[in-house]
C-alpha cells in the first residue's frame, strides 16, 4: 500500500473548491491508485461550509480518501503538504484599483508562502489558481526562499483547454487530435493563445485554419475573454472547468506530457523567448518524472511576438507594483 499524498486546498468552501475536492478524492489529481489526505484551508467565515463539504466527502466513501483536516491556520493546513492548490483569493470588487487588489492578495499569499516554506514536505508542488494568479504565485514564492523556485506555478491550463475547445469547434477535429497549443504570458485578458506551432490531426493548425482574421478577431478574444462570457451566461464564474483544469495541471506535472505534445503552465521564466527572468509567465512546457521544461527553439513570428510582449509587459508591471508594496 502506498503512503497517502497530502493535498492542501485553500478556498475549500468556494465554488471551485466544491467542484475540485470530490475529483481529487476520486483519483483525478494524481491517479486512480494514489491515496490522498485532504487538508483544507479556509478563512474563519468559511470553516462551517468547509465542514459541510467534508461531511459530503465522507459520505462518498471514496476508497482513496484517507483523511480530511480543516483549518483556518496556514501553518496547520500546509503541514506536510506534497501538493498545494491555492484557490482562495481576494476578488476584485467594484471600484478597486489594481494596487488595492495586489495588496489584498499579498495579505493572503505572503503568509501562505511563509507557511509552505516552514511546514510543507520537501517535494511540495504549488499551483496558484486564485487571481491575479501569476503575481500571487510570485508573492508566495518570494515568501518561501527555501523551496526551489520552480515549484511555484500558476494556472493557464483553463485557457489552454479553452483554446483546444475553440479550435475543435472551428475545425471539427476532435480535441484528442489537437496538439501543441500554447498560452503565453499572463492569465488575464492579455494572454496570447498561439496556434502557429499547433497540430490538427498531424497538420499545422495555423495553415489548416488559414484564416488570420478569425485568429485575430475571433479565436484570440474568445479564449481570452471566455471567463467574462461564462459569468454573463451562467450568472456565476467558471468553476467546474477551472477545477478540471487544475486537476489537469497537476496531473500533467506529476505524470508527464504525452510524446509529441506539450501543455501550457505559468512557470518562473529562465529568460526563454525574451521573457524577463523570474517572472511567472505561461510557456509551452513538457513534463516528465515530476519536473517540467520550457520547450526551446520555437520560431516566434511577428504576429506572436507583439502579443507575447504585450502580455509579458503586463506581468512586468504587476511585478513592479508588488515590489513597490514590499510584497516581494
Ligand atoms: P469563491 O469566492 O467561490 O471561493 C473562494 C474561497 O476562498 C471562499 O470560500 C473564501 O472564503 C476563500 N478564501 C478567501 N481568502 C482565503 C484565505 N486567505 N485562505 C483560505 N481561503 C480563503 O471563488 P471561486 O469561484 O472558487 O474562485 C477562486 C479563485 O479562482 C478566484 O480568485 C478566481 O478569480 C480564480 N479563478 C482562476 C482561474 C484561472 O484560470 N487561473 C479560473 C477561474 C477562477
Amino acid at each position: 500500500t502506498r503512503t497517502p499524498v497530502n493535498v492542501t486546498v485553500t478556498g475549500a468552501a468556494g465554488q471551485i473548491g466544491y467542484a475540485l475536492l470530490f475529483r481529487i478524492a476520486s483519483g483525478h489529481l494524481l491517479g486512480a491508485d494514489v491515496p490522498v489526505k485532504l487538508r483544507l484551508l479556509e478563512i474563519p467565515q468559511g470553516l462551517k461550509a468547509a465542514e459541510g463539504t467534508a461531511m459530503e466527502l465522507v459520505d462518498c466513501a471514496f476508497p482513496l480518501l484517507q483523511g480530511i483536516d480543516i483549518s483556518d491556520d496556514p501553518n496547520v493546513a500546509f503541514d506536510g503538504a506534497n501538493v498545494a492548490l491555492l484557490v482562495g483569493a481576494r476578488p476584485r470588487t467594484k471600484g478597486m484599483e489594481r494596487g488595492d487588489l495586489l495588496e489584498a492578495n499579498g495579505g493572503i499569499f505572503k503568509p501562505q508562502g511563509a507557511a509552505i516554506n516552514a511546514h510543507a514536505a520537501d517535494d511540495i508542488k504549488v499551483l496558484v489558481v486564485g487571481n491575479p494568479a501569476n503575481t500571487n504565485a510570485l508573492i508566495a514564492q518570494a515568501a518561501a526562499p527555501d523551496v526551489p523556485r520552480e515549484r511555484f506555478t500558476a494556472m493557464t491550463r483553463l485557457d489552454h483547454n479553452r483554446a483546444l475547445g475553440q479550435l475543435s469547434k472551428k475545425t471539427g477535429v476532435p480535441v484528442s487530435e489537437i496538439k501543441k497549443v500554447t498560452i503565453w504570458g499572463n492569465h488575464s485578458a492579455t494572454q496570447y493563445p498561439d496556434i502557429f506551432h499547433a497540430e490538427l490531426a498531424g497538420k499545422n493548425a495555423a495553415e489548416a485554419v488559414n484564416d488570420e482574421k478569425w485568429l485575430a478577431e475571433d479565436f484570440i478574444p474568445t479564449v481570452a475573454k471566455r471567463g467574462a462570457a461564462i459569468i454573463e451566461a451562467r450568472g456565476a464564474s467558471s468553476a467546474a472547468s477551472a477545477a478540471s483544469a487544475a486537476l489537469n495541471h497537476v496531473n500533467t506535472w506529476v505524470n508527464g506530457t504525452a510524446e509529441g505534445d506539450w501543455t501550457s503552465m505559468a512557470v518562473p521564466s529562465d529568460g526563454s523567448y525574451g521573457v524577463p527572468e523570474g517572472l511567472i509567465s505561461s510557456f509551452p512546457v513538457t513534463t516528465s518524472n515530476g519536473s517540467y521544461e520550457i520547450v526551446q527553439g520555437l520560431e516566434i513570428n511577428e504576429f506572436s511576438r507583439t502579443r507575447i510582449d504585450a502580455s509579458v509587459q503586463e506581468l512586468v508591471e504587476e511585478r513592479e507594483a508588488v515590489r513597490a508594496l514590499g510584497l516581494i
